[in-house]
């Protein structure tokens, strides 16, 4: 039996190449090797507040974009975590196992709430953004699944569902579930194009990042006006330019990164001529990906279906977790 692998991700409005190199395109290929299973989280995402025609249009959008960009219903399981109800049933008896410490001790949650606090006072830190991890661990316990493939700054929360698979297992005098270990994959880590010390990501604005589906105009124009040095010049190689060479190989192009390296080495490497070449290596992959978009969004009829369809295969596993954790911890039976 292969063993196997869940992960989640939350419904936001755009993926950029930083989430589909560091995430989803180990994703894809963990589906060959493992029984996969893919959740949309939308209950994680509502701990903070949203507004809930963009919930929505983000989670159907997410599912189109997983499909883009290679998770195969053939293969794997992807599906919406609220369809399957188990998860919050779940969550609740391991929350009774949680110790509150252990919660406030997680540095998401200092992260998330001071954000919160220092914004303004319409926003309050709910009781859900605290409880994250145990929903978080119940979304990985309720499969049973070995392996969880996270970014690092998931550490903590894995090491949260470990300990209480433990817990359980201690308390109950079974060893029901096994304890989900992490699968740190080495990803490149994508840097801002504006300021290339802090990681891409979105919420620095628009020319920070590159979506993972923008048109080639867009490509053009952001890696054209990408960072390159910062003045700097005795330190070595900018961090500006070795993110270009980063997000060149990360895109397979590992000869011509090799042969810029070596202008580099050389003391005439062009830097317009190094963004055209990453440029065209990224739209490529932002027009094949936007294609099968595309194509896959004609019929919205058969994504729904198979999303329907999946998720009913979720929630077929995670009732039988549940019918057994029920009957081990003293709750009746459900006819
Ligand atoms: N908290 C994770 C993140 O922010 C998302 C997530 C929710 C997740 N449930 C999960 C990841 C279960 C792995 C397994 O990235």
């Amino acid at each position: 039996m292969p063993s196997r692998v869940l992960s989640g991700i939350q419904p936001t409005a755009e993926m950029h190449i930083g989430n589909y190199f560091g995430a989803v395109k180990n994703w894809v290929a963990l589906q060959d090797t493992h029984e996969c299973i893919y959740s949309i989280v939308d209950l994680h995402a509502i701990t903070m507040s949203y507004e809930p025609a963009k919930l929505r249009a983000n989670t159907e959008r997410m599912v189109i974009d997983l499909l883009a960009c290679g998770i195969d219903p053939d293969k794997a399981i992807l599906f919406i975590q609220s369809l399957v109800p188990e998860h919050t049933e779940l969550c609740w008896i391991l929350s009774c196992l949680t110790p509150f410490g252990d919660l406030r001790r997680m540095t998401q949650f200092k992260d998330k709430s001071e954000i919160i606090e220092g914004q303004d006072s319409t926003q309050f830190v709910s009781a859900a953004l605290f409880s994250y991890p145990v929903l978080q661990a119940a979304d990985i316990l309720v499969y049973r699944a070995q392996h969880v493939p996270v970014g690092k700054d998931q550490e903590q929360h894995l090491e949260l569902s470990r300990e209480l698979a433990r817990r359980f297992n201690n308390q109950f005098g079974a060893e029901f579930f096994p304890e989900p270990m992490p699968l740190f994959t080495e990803t490149p880590k994508l840097m801002s194009l504006v300021d290339p010390t802090k990681k891409m990501s979105k919420s620095a604005g628009d020319r920070h990042y590159v979506g993972l589906f923008e048109d080639e105009q867009g490509v053009r124009s952001k890696i054209k006006s990408a960072v390159t040095d910062s003045g700097d010049v005795a330190a070595g190689m900018s961090p500006g330019v070795l993110n270009l060479f980063e997000i060149l190989k990360a895109c397979g192009k590992t000869a011509a990164a090799d042969e810029l390296l070596q202008d580099y080495n050389a003391g005439n490497l062009k830097y317009s001529k190094l963004k055209e070449v990453v440029a065209d290596a990224l739209v490529e992959l932002t027009s094949n990906l936007r294609a099968k978009r595309a194509e896959i969004e004609k019929d919205v009829g058969t994504v729904n279906k198979q999303v329907k369809e999946m998720s009913e295969k979720a929630r077929a596993i995670a009732a039988e977790t549940l019918r057994e954790v029920r009957g081990i911890i003293g709750l009746p039976e459900r006819t």
